[in-house]
Parts: C-alpha cells; sequence; structure tokens
C-alpha cells in the first residue's frame, strides 16, 4: 500500500509520500517564506496562488524520488481542513482530480489529525496515548485512542504556544517563523535573566493561556526602547522559551494525572505540530514522561512542521481501515479533532 499526501492549508507547498512499511519514500517541502516575507506574515491570497504555481512539479519531484508512477499509488490523500481556505482547496482539488483520473480512493485528511498521527509513522507509536499538539495555530492535549477516536483534554483559550513564539521573534527584531528564530537566538541566553509570567501554570484542569505572556515580551521591548543589544535579545529569548516550555510542562503534567486519576492508561506522551521540533521543549517533556515510566515520542523536528508525508499517512491509517471520502467532499477552515469539546481553537488561520 502507497499513498501520496498533499499539504497546503498554509505557507507549505509539500506532498510526501509513504508506504504501509513505515517506509517514506519522498517527503517535499517548499516553503514560501519569501512570498511572504515582505507582508510580515502569511497572506492567505498570496498563499493559494503560490500553491498554485508550485503543487504540480512538487507531485512530480516527490514520484520522481520514490521511484513510481501514479499508477503505483493505492490512495491520494490531501488536507481537507482546518487552513486558510483557498490553499486547503488548491491541494483537496488536485488530490481529487488525480484520483478520478487514476480510479484511485481519495482521503479528505484533517490537518491536525495528520500531525497527530506522525508518531506512529516516524516511532511506531500504539494506541492509546496523550498528545501534545503545539503549532502556530493550536495548542491542546488530546486523549488519542484511535485513529478516529480523538478526546480534547485542554485547549488554548487565547493564543496558539506557536503564535507567541511568532508574536515574540517579531517584537524582538528576529524574523519570522520565530519558533526557530527564538531556539536559535536562546541558544546564548540566560532563561532566567527576565521574570516572565507563566499563565495558567498550578492551575487545575490543563487549559493553556498564553496572551498575558506575549504582553509581558512587549512590554520588556518598550522599556529597553532603541538599545536591544544581542545579550539583550538572547536573553529575552531564552526567558520567552523557558516560560513556554514551563507552560507546556504544567498543563501536560496535569492532563497525565487527570487520566491517572480516572483509571484512564496511556502508553506514550506524544509531542507533534511546529513547536515540537523546539529541542528544550522536548527535553522537558522527555523528563516528564520518564518520571511518570511513560515513553516520549515526538518525530524529527522536519516531520513536526507541516509536510505532505504526515497527510500521506494519515491518508493511509484511513485507507488501512477501509475509509475513503467521496469528490463531494468539502474543504473545512475549521474542522475541529473532537467535534464534541466546547473548546474553542484561536489562532493563525486554524491550521
Ligand atoms: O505545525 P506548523 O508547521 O504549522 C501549523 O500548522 O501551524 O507549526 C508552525 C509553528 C510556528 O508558529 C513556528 O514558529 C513554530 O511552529 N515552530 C517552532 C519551532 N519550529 C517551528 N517553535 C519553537 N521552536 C521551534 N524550533
Ligand atoms: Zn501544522
Amino acid at each position: 500500500m502507497i499513498v501520496l499526501g498533499i499539504e497546503t492549508s498554509c505557507d507549505e507547498t509539500a506532498v510526501g509520500i509513504v508506504d504501509a512499511e513505515r517506509r517514506i519514500r519522498a517527503n517535499r517541502v517548499a516553503s514560501q517564506l519569501q512570498e511572504h516575507a515582505p507582508y510580515g506574515g502569511v497572506v492567505p491570497e498570496i498563499a493559494a496562488r503560490a500553491h498554485l504555481d508550485k503543487l504540480d512539479d512538487m507531485i512530480r519531484f516527490a514520484l520522481s524520488d520514490a521511484g513510481i508512477g501514479l499508477s503505483d499509488l493505492s490512495g491520494i490523500a490531501a488536507t481537507s481542513g482546518p487552513g486558510l481556505i483557498g490553499g486547503v482547496m488548491v491541494g483537496a482539488m488536485t488530490a481529487k482530480a488525480m484520483a478520478a483520473v487514476m480510479r484511485l480512493p481519495f482521503i479528505a485528511v484533517n490537518h491536525l489529525e495528520a500531525h497527530a498521527l506522525t508518531a506512529r509513522l516516524t516511532d511506531d507509536v500504539g494506541f492509546p496515548f496523550l498528545l501534545l499538539l503545539v503549532s502556530g495555530g493550536h495548542t491542546q492535549l488530546i486523549h488519542v485512542k484511535g485513529v478516529g477516536a480523538y478526546t480534547t483534554l485542554g485547549t488554548t483559550i487565547d493564543d496558539a504556544a506557536g503564535e507567541c513564539f511568532d508574536k515574540g521573534a517579531k517584537l524582538l527584531g528576529l524574523g519570522y517563523p520565530g519558533g526557530p528564530m527564538i531556539e536559535r537566538a536562546a541558544t546564548g541566553g540566560n532563561g532566567k535573566a527576565f521574570e516572565l509570567p507563566r499563565p495558567m501554570l498550578g492551575r487545575r484542569g490543563c487549559d493553556f493561556s498564553f496572551s498575558g505572556l506575549k504582553t509581558a515580551v512587549r512590554l520588556l521591548v518598550a522599556q529597553k526602547g532603541e538599545g536591544m543589544t544581542g545579550r539583550f535579545v538572547a536573553d529575552a529569548a531564552a526567558s520567552l522559551q523557558a516560560a513556554i516550555a514551563d507552560i507546556l510542562f504544567d498543563r501536560t503534567r496535569n492532563a497525565l494525572q487527570g487520566l491517572e486519576a480516572e483509571n484512564v492508561s496511556v502508553t506514550s506522551l506524544v509531542a507533534a505540530g511546529g513547536v515540537a521540533a523546539n529541542q528544550v521543549i522536548r527535553a522537558r517533556l522527555a523528563q516528564l514522561a520518564g518520571a511518570q515510566n511513560l515513553r516520549f515520542a515526538a518525530p524529527p523536528p522536519a516531520l513536526c512542521t507541516d509536510n505532505g508525508v504526515m497527510v500521506a499517512w494519515a491518508g493511509l491509517e484511513h485507507l488501512k481501515l477501509g475509509q475513503r471520502d467521496g469528490f463531494d467532499t468539502a474543504a473545512r477552515p475549521r474542522w475541529p479533532l473532537d467535534p464534541h469539546h466546547a473548546g474553542k481553537s484561536i489562532g493563525k488561520s486554524g491550521a
């Protein structure tokens, strides 16, 4: 079984190919950083047009990397939401057209589910597990019981963790995307240099909040005025990263304790989404899992940020269960993983 996956929900045009033996046969990612750089953020219309420009080539390159043709595929998957709707439509329509011509199954993949299931491809993680999904648009703790069986335990009440990294980086003049920039700048800094707030820390439950932290960084930068030195930026970046890591640690620990109190067992703690690429955060979560005798798994950093491999894998997981979608499946700007959860996801684009 070989599946091709297309990801176009934000600013990466990505195509991946995986097989049922958990082999990654192709992983092509074209970032649109340059297209959006003059505007200081992702412009939806520019994103959709760039996906349209690049997608055909990316599919061709991926098939060539894998050394296969379209007729070797068992199915074609595409992110069908949540995300910037213009881009999602480009990817989903392309996948449907290819599937229709080749008479192959089409699988409409939820972008969040693709992040959620990636550790099963990279680390062979079994169900059930606790997932910390941390990206540019989402920060959620999810009890993953199986493919399609997700219970949200906590979510952010304001910004997403990735957004906090991105806004912090912008304030510190580090550019976009902020997460990798903050991580790099922080290596030379002191995480205890500035006392930044850690909203929700020690509170019951496992919801998150980051807006107070963002405001604190803004005030810190304003106090400093024009004279931001390299040392200041490094210390501020390290302090921001330490605060975010503390928040994620505390909330995840509460989720694990909550599950234990309800006698719900999990095999592993899994981190996924762009922010899970951060080494300091990974180390803290690994420490937490270790203390609870749980396995910790997170995809390699390149598969934490948006990619086509995760979409192909999620498609393959559905296909293995005999699930496929109709060509009338709509692209969805919003598509919660757990429709029963009342909490709202606020962020960049929903992706
Ligand atoms: O999953 P993703 O690629 O796209 C969304 O679905 O949102 O996540 C992007 C987010 C951005 O906010 C980016 O700054 C953050 O992930 N990110 C990181 C790192 N790499 C990416 N945050 C912290 N440390 C990193 N190394
Ligand atoms: Zn994502």
